[in-house]
């Protein structure tokens, strides 16, 4: 019996490789405070394997769920979790990521943070950073995860209708397993299918 190849050697799976394009670009993530932010870890790592700058801002709530810490490792980059640091630049740390950032991601969005993007709210680190990015030039992707009953919710309903039309895009949600036990509309979408966005949706 031969010695099994390691994942890396085996597409299928290690997961598709990341197109050229991602190589040296600045893709922001954000954090929030939903059950399904470990699944970014693997989104980080793949994106930053694939030569991305990934910086990455976490909710308080998120990192309840996951360390700060996890992210950093992953990306090699400080991981933002208060609107109150200046690591890299005398000017306003929100202004200075959100200029160099090609494309944001928001994964898991949660209900809540869904709410304060419709509404214009900035106070914490992921909503601020966002509000200093210009949609029109700097494709921003949410994507949501919660319970099936909260994504139903007529409030949720009207945050996405407004969000969409502000030129926020959205990647899911997907029907399925959830960690309340059910099955539902409103689990994450996979990480395989976040990459594969990110990736189309940078502008080679
Ligand atoms: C165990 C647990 C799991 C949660 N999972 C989710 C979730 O998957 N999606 C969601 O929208 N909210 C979820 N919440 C609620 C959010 O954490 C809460 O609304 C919080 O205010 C979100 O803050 P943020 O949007 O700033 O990260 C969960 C809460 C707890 C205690």
């Amino acid at each position: 019996m031969g010695t099994p190849a390691p994942d890396a050697a085996n597409p299928a799976a290690a997961g598709l490789s990341l197109p050229a394009h991602v190589s040296g670009r600045h893709i922001f993530v954000g954090i929030c405070g939903g059950i399904a932010a470990y699944k970014v870890a693997m989104v980080v790592s793949r994106l930053t394997q694939a030569g991305a700058h990934v910086t990455v801002a976490m909710t308080p709530s998120a990192t309840r769920f996951v360390a700060p810490l996890t992210f950093q490792a992953l990306s090699g980059r400080h991981v933002y979790t208060s609107a109150w640091e200046h690591v890299e630049t005398q000017d306003p740390q929100h202004i200075a990521l959100a200029s160099r950032t090609e494309l944001a991601l928001v994964a898991p969005c949660t209900m809540d943070c869904m709410a304060r993007l419709a509404t214009g709210r900035t106070d914490d680190v992921v909503t601020l950073i966002l509000s200093a990015i210009d949609r029109s030039r700097t494709p921003v992707l949410l994507a949501p995860s919660m319970n099936a009953v909260m994504w139903s919710q007529p409030s949720t309903r009207r945050n996405l209708e407004t969000l969409r039309q502000d030129r926020f895009e959205f990647v899911g949600p997907d029907e399925g397993w959830q960690a309340c036990r059910t099955v539902g509309q409103g689990r994450m979408a996979e990480p395989e299918h976040l990459l594969q966005r990110v990736a189309e949706r940078l502008v080679k």
